[in-house]
């Protein structure tokens, strides 16, 4: 197939990109460059509006016509860029019987799975069966590709760390072979070999900063925070657990730190920010944030933004899942990580 390049893909349908960007999103395989037009902003990418757009996509790109082969919109910030200064969010849908080829780069990439049947990702020969909720992590220099063997097609959100990584200068490498696949198991060897929270085998060591263990499956994440939460719950956060590397205790990648957060029905937490920018997708339910004193209503599969060192509380009309991310891993080996709380009229803004 002949590869076009991004120009020709967009003239190939003006409208439908026109509508992308009255989202805030671009199609990732007509990337346009960004213009960066100020400060980032807050901004809720609203699910019930860009999926369908994501599923129109079949109508206007085939895989294997563009360079960066990824069924993928980009959530760009409104002012220009990246969903914020140090990340690219976006959805990324893979349609039965498709297949995203095999590449590299020095980027990492964190996939939080929305749905759907039949998706898997292969990094460095190992399979990643994609179930909705599975958090799956794809680390700088890894191989990786994406099918679907099923019969619907699957959706995930990508969070990577691209607009960093490209100040710097990014790298990336294709491979013309398809990925074997040589683990034998169902389960992937670190998934195997980190099985029970709380255990390491003898000896373990990181090989990366990354962390080791690149699965993190929704039953865990959702019965380690129902958990936490019957402890009692936090007056910011109500209950909030931290997707760790096992070996290190710590973040469970070099640039962004990942936590399942979960609100009880009708909680309305005391604000907080930190430096930064901080992304939350609810996972489901509904309600809303208050950011620098602006509210921001969402339900399940939204994506809300955050910016650095902004007031925000949480309001929950349900209970709500929220997979929160944000890049303190970047900031804190300069001390540039700061946290605060208000105490202030109550704790609310
Ligand atoms: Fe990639």
């Amino acid at each position: 197939m002949t590869i076009l390049d991004a120009r020709t893909l967009m003239d190939r349908a003006p409208e439908y990109h026109a509508r992308l960007n009255a989202m805030a999103t671009e199609a990732l395989w007509a990337h346009d460059p960004w213009v960066i037009k100020g400060p980032p902003v807050a901004h809720v990418w609203r699910y019930k509006d860009i999926l369908p757009l994501m599923m129109e996509s079949k109508i206007h790109y085939t895989m294997g016509e563009a360079e960066e082969d990824r069924r993928a919109l980009n959530y760009l910030n409104p002012n220009g860029g990246g969903s914020s200064p140090t990340c690219l969010a976006g959805i990324q849908v893979i349609f039965p019987g498709e297949f995203a080829d095999c590449h590299r780069h020095s980027a990492s990439a964190c996939r939080f799975v929305v749905g759907g049947d039949g998706g898997f990702t292969v990094q460095d020969g190992q399979r990643y069966t994609m179930g909705a909720g599975d958090l799956i992590l794809t680390p700088s220099w890894i191989w990786h590709d994406h099918g679907n063997d099923g019969k619907e097609p699957t959706v995930w959100m990508d969070y990577t760390d691209m607009m960093f990584i490209s100040w710097g200068g990014l790298f990336r490498e294709d491979s013309d072979e398809i990925q074997q696949v040589t683990w034998p198991h169902k389960l992937p060897e670190s998934n195997m070999r980190f099985a029970a929270s709380g255990m390491l085998p003898v000896g373990s060591q990181s090989p990366t900063v990354n962390s080791p263990q690149l699965l993190y499956p929704w039953a865990q994440a959702e019965a380690a925070v129902r958990s936490l939460l019957q402890v009692g719950q936090d007056p910011y956060d109500c209950a909030m657990v931290e997707y760790i590397n096992p070996v290190t205790g710590g973040h469970c990648t070099a640039t962004q730190a990942h936590y399942m957060q979960l609100l009880v029905k009708g909680f309305h937490g005391k604000a907080r920010r930190r430096t930064g920018y901080s992304h939350c997708h609810i996972v489901r339910g509904s309600g809303y944030t208050i950011i620098a004193g602006q509210r921001f209503d969402w339900e399940s599969g939204d994506t809300l933004m955050i910016p650095n060192w902004t007031w925000y509380e949480h309001v929950a009309h349900d209970e709500t899942f929220i997979h929160h991310t944000n890049d303190s891993p970047i900031r804190e080996p300069f001390g540039l990580h700061r946290e605060e709380v208000l105490t202030e009229n109550g704790g609310h803004q």
